[in-house]
C-alpha cells in the first residue's frame, strides 16, 4: 500500500511512472481494474474538480465509493477529525482521500492501515493537482527539461505553487513567481508579470484566494485584472507555442478574461480532463506492493 502526502516524498522516477499510467488510463486501459475496493471520499474543505474527478477516478476503476459529509456526520457532536478518519479505517475502507484545511493533517494518521491520499492541506500541498499540471505540461511540449513557467497571482497562499515549484525545478524545469507584493513569497524567483507573458513556456495563473486571507487585497478587482490579468492583448503578446494553465476555480475577470479561459492557448479545461486520469494512477499506486 502507498500513500500519496506530498510528491517532495516520491522519486522523479516515480512521479514520472505515475504519469504514464495516466497516460494509459487516458488512453482507456485500467478501467473496472479496482471492483473489490470501497474508497471513502473525506472532504473537509469546498471542491468540484478534486472531489469529483477523484469520484469520477474510482468509478472508471470501478470502485465503490462513500462520500463522507462532515454536515451530517457525528462531527457536528463533537467527534474529532481523528476519530472520523479511524472509523473509517475500522471499516475497512480500502483508500480514505483527504482534503482538509490543515497544513500535514495526515501525520496524525501515519499508522493507519489504509492508503491515504491527499486532496489538498492547507497552504502546503496538492500533489494530485501537480501530477495533472505534469502531465498537461508533457502532453503539450513532450519534456520537462528547460522549459520556463512563471506562477503568477497568489503565490502566498498557493498549495499548487509549493509542490509544483519543488517538483518542477527536479525536472529540470525553470520556475518563476510573478503578481502583487502582498501575495509574494520569499525564496522564489521573481519576474515582472509583463516580462514573463513575453519570455515564458507556460503561464500557469493562480486563484485570488479570498477566503484564505486575513486581509482583503488591497487592490481592487479591476486593478488586478489590469496589472496581473490575463487580458487577450496579453495572450498576443505571448510566444507561439506558449501555453496558459490555471488550477482552476478561475475567477473571470480578475486573474483571466472570458475570452482567454477557452482561447487558442488555454489548456485549462485539459487540465481538469487529465486530472481524472493523474488520480486513477494515484489510485493504483496507492493498492500496489
Ligand atoms: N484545483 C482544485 O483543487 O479545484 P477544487 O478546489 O475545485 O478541487
Amino acid at each position: 500500500m502507498k500513500d500519496l502526502l506530498r510528491l517532495s516524498n516520491l522519486s522523479t522516477d516515480e512521479i514520472i511512472h505515475i504519469l504514464d499510467v495516466a497516460k494509459e488510463c487516458k488512453d482507456g486501459k485500467h478501467r473496472d481494474e479496482c471492483t473489490d475496493k470501497v474508497v471513502a471520499n473525506c472532504f473537509f474543505e469546498p471542491s468540484t474538480r478534486t472531489q469529483y474527478s477523484f469520484n469520477t477516478a474510482e468509478l472508471r476503476l470501478g470502485c465503490r465509493v462513500i462520500s463522507f459529509n462532515a454536515g451530517v456526520s457525528s462531527m457536528q457532536k463533537g467527534e474529532t477529525f481523528y476519530d472520523t478518519m479511524k472509523t473509517f479505517e475500522s471499516f475497512g475502507t480500502d483508500a480514505l482521500v483527504i482534503r482538509s484545511k490543515e497544513n500535514e493533517y495526515y501525520k496524525q494518521l501515519a499508522n493507519f492501515r489504509c492508503p491515504i491520499l491527499n486532496a489538498g492541506d492547507g497552504t502546503k500541498d496538492h500533489p494530485t493537482q501537480s501530477l495533472l499540471d505534469l502531465m498537461t505540461i508533457r502532453e503539450e511540449f513532450g519534456h520537462f527539461e528547460g522549459l520556463k513557467i512563471a506562477m503568477v497571482g497568489d503565490v502566498k497562499y498557493s498549495r499548487v505553487v509549493h509542490t509544483n515549484i519543488e517538483v518542477m525545478k527536479r525536472l529540470g524545469m525553470e520556475c518563476y513567481v510573478s503578481g502583487p507584493k502582498e501575495y509574494r513569497e520569499p525564496g522564489f524567483d521573481f519576474i515582472d508579470f509583463d516580462e514573463a507573458v513575453r519570455t515564458m513556456d507556460i503561464i500557469m495563473l493562480l486563484r485570488v484566494q479570498n477566503e484564505r486571507h486575513e486581509q482583503k487585497m488591497s487592490l481592487s478587482n479591476e486593478d488586478y485584472h489590469k496589472y496581473y490579468g490575463m487580458t487577450m492583448d496579453r495572450v498576443a503578446q505571448m510566444k507561439d507555442t506558449a501555453i496558459i494553465m490555471h488550477p482552476a476555480p478561475f475567477n473571470r475577470g480578475v486573474e483571466i478574461c472570458d475570452d482567454a479561459v477557452e482561447c487558442d492557448k488555454s489548456r485549462i479545461f485539459t487540465q481538469i480532463t487529465n486530472g481524472v486520469n493523474v488520480r486513477m494512477a494515484a489510485l493504483l499506486r496507492a493498492w500496489e506492493d
